[in-house]
């Protein structure tokens, strides 16, 4: 990172805005959470949340998992600092008992521990191929046989070749790049249908010799789209409710369709 970047993303007042869009900070926690319990998340369950921030989803996993399940990787330790102080306090990381690291190298295996979950939310997007190629090494080492990594990164055209983390601003890898990468560790990679408020694509990896399958998402995804849709269809019909031309042409149908009972034998 260049000098202006660590200004941007350590100051202690930025907190929510240097791990992405303030305004967006809330929803972006609870679709990492959803997701996560969706795909069988239990409180007695590992989970490794590599890249933790500010804990945007730390804030929801903590409280949830029970004491000395969340581990946090996050090489700025001012983000985490700042989330424990302004969205989390003292008390429940001292209830809770998290387990936290500054490594800024993807040493997944610090903490001598196998994992059920292992996410990166954001972090594909930044890296370079030879960091996702680290990171996948050492998720190789720590994932339980039925561990589910979930992660996201941004889909193109043009496969990211430069060395550096890129913040602010993306990289940008095609499905099969990732799939290779994921390959090229023993891991495999599959899509998920699963909604990002910054249009990242999620994927999973996974070991090759997992045996329980991966619950269906599809539904519940179509049926966050067709919320949204229902929502516009709404606000829509009722704009057109308001409209003089309308509203008599309704009172015309509901008197024609009056006068047809009237005529219609009894
Ligand atoms: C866009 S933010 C996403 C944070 C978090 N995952 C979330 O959803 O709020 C990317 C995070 O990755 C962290 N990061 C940068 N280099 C890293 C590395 N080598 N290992 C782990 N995290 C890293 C940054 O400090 C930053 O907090």
């Amino acid at each position: 990172m260049t000098t202006q970047q660590e200004d941007f993303t350590k100051d202690p007042k930025n907190y929510r805005g240097a791990v992405g869009p303030a305004e967006i900070y809330d929803v972006q926690g609870a679709t990492q959470f959803n997701l996560l319990t969706l795909l069988g998340l239990r409180e007695h369950n590992f989970l490794l949340d590599i890249g933790c921030g500010s804990l945007r989803s730390g804030k929801l996993f903590i409280p949830y998992l029970l004491q000395g399940k969340y581990y946090g990787i996050e090489p700025n330790k001012v983000l985490i600092e700042q989330g424990i102080k302004q969205e989390i306090c003292q008390e429940l990381i001292d209830i809770k008992q998290p387990h936290f690291s500054n490594d800024s190298n993807f040493s997944l295996t610090t903490f001598n521990q196998s994992f059920d979950f292992i996410l990166a939310q954001s972090i594909f997007s930044h890296a370079s191929q030879a960091q996702i190629k680290r990171c996948f090494s050492e998720a190789k080492k720590v994932m339980k046989k039925n561990c589910i990594f979930a992660a996201t990164f941004v889909k193109g055209e043009e496969n990211y070749t430069g060395d550096e983390w890129v913040y602010p601003g993306v990289t940008t890898y095609t499905l099969e790049r990732m799939k290779e990468l994921a390959e090229s560790e023993g891991l495999t990679c599959q899509p998920i249908d699963w909604p990002h408020p910054n249009l990242q694509s999620w994927i999973l990896i996974l070991q090759p010799d997992r045996e329980e399958s991966i619950p269906e998402l599809t539904n519940t995804s179509k049926l966050l789209t067709l919320e949204r849709e229902l929502k516009v269809c709404r606000a829509r019909v009722a704009k057109m409710e308001k409209n003089p031309y309308i509203q008599l042409a309704m009172k015309i149908s509901r008197k024609v369709e009056q006068f047809k009972g009237k005529l219609s034998p009894k």
